[in-house]
C-alpha cells in the first residue's frame, strides 16, 4: 500500500487507469491531473461515487493544471498526449507528444523529490526515455507501460485459439512497443505447457502478427487508440509497485549492457517492486529471437534520432 499516486492525462487512458487503480485499493488517494479545466476533477468525482458501490477507500482526487496537489506521489503515471488516428503510427505523435512529456515531468519534478514515474504516452519507448532524461531521476525509477498490454493481447488472443482461460496463458515480450515487438512462442504456456505443442506454427505466426498490430487493429475499428486494456495495463504496474510484490513483467527498461545494448529503452522481463525496476532478467535467446531483438532496438533508436535532429535533448539538457 503506498499513500499517493498521481495520474496526468484524464482522457481514455488515464480515467480508466484510476477507475481501475482505484478498485485495487492499494494507494489511499489518486490524483487525476490534466490541461482541461473541469475534466480532471469531474471524472474524479464521478469515479469517486462508486467508491461504496465497489467497496474500495482510494480517495480520487482532480486537480487541472495544479501540481501542488500531486506534492508527495510515490508513483506518477504519465498518459498525457494525444493518441494515435487512423492512418499514424504511433512514431508520427513524437514531436508532439515529447513536449507534452518533458513538460509534464518537469511539473511532477517540481513537487516530487524521488517519485517512481510510468510512461504510458506513445511513442512509448522514446516517451520513457524523455521523462528519464527530463527528471533527472535514476533510470530504475522511471520506465514505460507497453509489454504488460502486448503481453496481454497475444494471451487473448492464443486462449481464444483453444477455447481456454485466459489466465492460464502466460508469455514474455520483448523489444520497442510497435510493429517491431518481439512476441517470444518459446517462452509461452498454457497451464505450464508450451504453446508450440498445442498450436501448430502457421496459426501462432498469424497470430504474433495480430499482436504487432494489436494497437493497429483497434485503431481501425474506434478511430481511435485502446484505452482499458491499457488503463489497467498500467494500473497493474502501479499495484506490483504499491504491493513491492516482486512481479515479473514485460516492461521498458533501461538497458545499461543487459541485452548487449546500452543508452535505450525497450522492453525486457523486469521483477517490479517498491523500488521500482529492481532486476532486469536476460533471457536466454536463440539468434533468430536475439535478431529481431536487434531489428526492434534498431527502431527505437531511428525514432529517438528524430529528437536528436530536432536538437530536443540538446536544447535543454546539453545533449547528455
Ligand atoms: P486522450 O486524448 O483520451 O487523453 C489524453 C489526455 O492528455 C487528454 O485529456 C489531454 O487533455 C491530456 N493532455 C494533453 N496535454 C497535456 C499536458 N500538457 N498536461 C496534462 N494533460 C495533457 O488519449 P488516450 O487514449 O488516453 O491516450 C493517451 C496516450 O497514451 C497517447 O499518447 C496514446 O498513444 C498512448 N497509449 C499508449 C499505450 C501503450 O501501450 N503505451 C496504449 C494506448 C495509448
Ligand atoms: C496501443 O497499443 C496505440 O499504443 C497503443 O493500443
Amino acid at each position: 500500500m503506498v499513500q499517493k499516486v498521481t495520474v496526468v492525462g484524464a482522457g481514455n487512458v488515464g480515467a480508466t487507469c484510476v477507475d481501475e487503480l482505484a478498485r485495487m485499493n492499494v494507494c489511499k488517494e489518486i490524483v487525476l491531473v490534466d490541461i482541461k479545466e473541469g475534466i480532471p476533477e469531474g471524472k474524479a468525482l464521478d469515479m469517486w461515487q462508486t467508491s461504496s458501490l465497489l467497496q474500495f477507500d482510494t480517495r480520487i482526487i482532480g486537480a487541472a493544471n495544479d501540481y501542488t496537489k500531486t506534492a508527495g506521489s510515490d508513483i506518477v503515471v504519465i498518459t498525457a498526449g494525444l493518441p494515435r488516428k487512423p492512418g499514424m503510427s504511433r512514431d508520427d505523435l513524437i514531436s508532439i507528444n515529447a513536449k507534452i512529456v518533458k513538460d509534464v515531468t518537469e511539473s511532477i519534478m517540481k513537487y516530487n523529490e524521488n517519485p517512481i514515474i510510468i510512461v504510458v504516452s506513445n511513442p512509448l519507448d522514446v516517451m520513457t526515455y524523455t521523462a528519464f532524461l527530463a527528471s533527472g531521476l535514476k533510470s530504475d525509477r522511471v520506465f514505460g507501460m507497453a509489454g504488460v498490454l502486448d503481453a496481454a493481447r497475444f494471451r487473448a488472443f492464443i486462449a481464444e485459439e483453444l477455447n481456454t482461460t485466459p489466465g492460464s496463458v502466460e508469455t514474455q515480450l520483448l523489444g520497442g512497443h510497435g510493429d517491431t515487438m518481439v512476441p517470444l512462442p518459446r517462452f509461452t504456456t498454457v497451464a505450464g505447457i508450451p504453446v508450440e505443442q498445442l498450436i501448430e506454427k502457421e496459426k501462432l505466426d498469424a497470430m504474433i502478427e495480430r499482436t504487432k498490430n494489436g494497437g493497429g487493429e483497434i485503431v481501425k475499428l474506434m478511430g481511435t487508440s485502446a484505452w482499458y486494456a491499457p488503463g489497467l495495463s498500467a494500473a497493474v504496474m502501479v499495484r506490483a509497485i504499491a504491493t513491492d510484490s516482486k512481479a515479473i513483467l514485460p516492461v521498458c527498461a533501461a538497458l545499461n549492457g543487459e541485452y548487449g545494448m546500452k543508452d535505450l529503452y525497450l522492453g525486457v522481463p523486469v521483477v517490479l517492486g517498491k523500488n521500482g525496476v529492481e532486476k532486469i532478467i536476460e533471457l536466454d535467446l536463440n539468434e533468430e529471437e536475439m535478431a529481431l531483438l536487434n531489428e526492434s532496438a534498431s527502431h527505437v533508436r531511428k525514432v529517438m534520432k528524430v529528437l536528436d535532429d530536432m536538437n530536443f535533448f540538446a536544447a535543454k539538457y546539453g545533449g547528455e
